[in-house]
């Protein structure tokens, strides 16, 4: 099998290749990433090249995706604008890629044939304030970021029923791990502590989230992508839900911190309070479950940031410089 994995440049991509690599032997991998900000042919580095083909494009464009599904019998897309406070700077180009650029690839897989999987999010349900989401919940999202999912989404369902295409969909929680980029809660906290920067916390801090570990996640999109019914949803949700508060302190603990680095800030507009989702039916139609609790995973990525300086350092002097004073309203130490 070759897999075309869109978006494979960045961290869930990455990730997804990496352990695609080393757990099917016999496959191989073709990679369409447009390298944004997000996307880092570092994340690539250390796999082997013959296994693995990449092709610099846009999935928005039909001549990228053409060369790049040469040969490929299943696509997974990750390409996507994937940051929630960057998705209210810049709505269009958010839909241009998760919303016009999965119908791209549709158009292409479908004329094709290969087998498509849809990598999508929780907040396409938008908020909960108690028990948790099934695939039959309501799609009701709330940022410009999600709103343009759920469109990718629903042009994916759509995409089945009218020409009967093995289109599938998985729709998974806040993941964290090796290789995120640190516009996200948990990089940020963790390389601001190690450089004793204060952390902003949106709001008061307690809004929910819950927690996958990477690598649970792409044993899940793997799953989907090889037992998974055509036409299904899926949900990827992480074993631990806390506040965001709870998150911060521990990487705290973990970085020898104490809390006054901790400023709370203006909160996000339109806030999602919390997130949670089952996964029952992954788990018993496709025997999937998380193997990695956040006590376990927040370790190992407290470790990794602290021994991969060499990946974040250019990062963090970088472009991303400019975003953080923009957000933030402050420039990094
Ligand atoms: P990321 O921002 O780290 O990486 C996105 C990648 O897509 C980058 O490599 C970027 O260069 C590439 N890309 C962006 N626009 C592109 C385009 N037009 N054409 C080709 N490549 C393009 O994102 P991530 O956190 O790894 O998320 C990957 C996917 O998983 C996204 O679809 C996201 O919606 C979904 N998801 C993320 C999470 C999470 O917690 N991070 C949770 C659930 C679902
Ligand atoms: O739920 C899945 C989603 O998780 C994915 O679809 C998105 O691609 C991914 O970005 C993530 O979205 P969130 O908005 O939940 O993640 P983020 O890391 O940006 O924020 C997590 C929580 O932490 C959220 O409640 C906002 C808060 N936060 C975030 C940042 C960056 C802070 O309090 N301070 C911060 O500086």
């Amino acid at each position: 099998m070759r897999v075309l994995i869109t978006g494979g440049a960045g961290f869930i991509g990455s990730n997804f290749v990496r352990w695609f690599l080393e757990n099917r032997p016999g496959d191989s991998v073709t990679v369409l990433d447009k390298l944004t900000y997000a996307g880092r042919m570092e994340n690539l580095e250390g796999l082997p090249a013959d296994r693995l083909r990449f092709v610099k494009g846009d999935i928005a464009d039909a001549d990228a995706v053409k060369d790049a599904t040469e040969e490929c019998d299943g696509v997974v897309n990750l390409a996507a604008e994937s940051q929630v406070d960057r998705s209210s700077e810049n709505p269009g180009e958010i839909s241009q890629t998760d919303g016009f650029g999965t119908y791209v690839l549709l158009e292409r897989a479908r004329t094709r044939g290969p087998r498509y999987l849809q990598v999508s999010t929780d907040e396409v349900y938008g908020s909960i304030d108690e028990g948790s989401f099934t695939e039959t919940s309501p799609l009701d999202p709330s940022s410009p970021y999600s709103a343009s999912k759920a469109g990718g989404d629903l042009v994916v369902s759509a995409f089945h029923h009218t020409y009967g295409m093995e289109a599938l969909i998985c729709r998974a929680s806040n993941n964290y791990g090796p290789y995120q980029y640190p516009e996200k809660l948990i990089p940020l906290t963790v390389l601001n502590a190690l450089h004793g920067d204060p952390i902003p916390v949106y709001g008061d801090g307690m809004q929910v989230r819950n927690w996958l570990y990477v690598t649970d996640h792409c044993s899940g999109i793997d799953a989907a992508l090889r037992k998974g019914e055509p036409g299904q949803v899926y949900n990827i949700g992480g074993p631990d839900e806390m506040p965001n508060i709870e998150v911060v302190r521990t990487i705290l603990r973990l970085t020898d911190r104490d809390e006054s680095l901790i400023e709370y800030v203006k909160d996000r507009p339109g806030h999602d309070l919390r997130y949670s989702l089952s996964s029952a039916k992954l788990a018993k139609s496709l025997g999937w479950e998380a193997e990695v609790g956040f006590e376990e995973g927040i370790r190992r990525t407290v470790d990794w940031y602290r021994d991969n300086e060499a990946w974040w350092e250019p990062v963090r002097s970088g472009d991303y410089r400019e975003y953080y004073e923009r957000q933030y309203g402050r420039a990094l130490g």
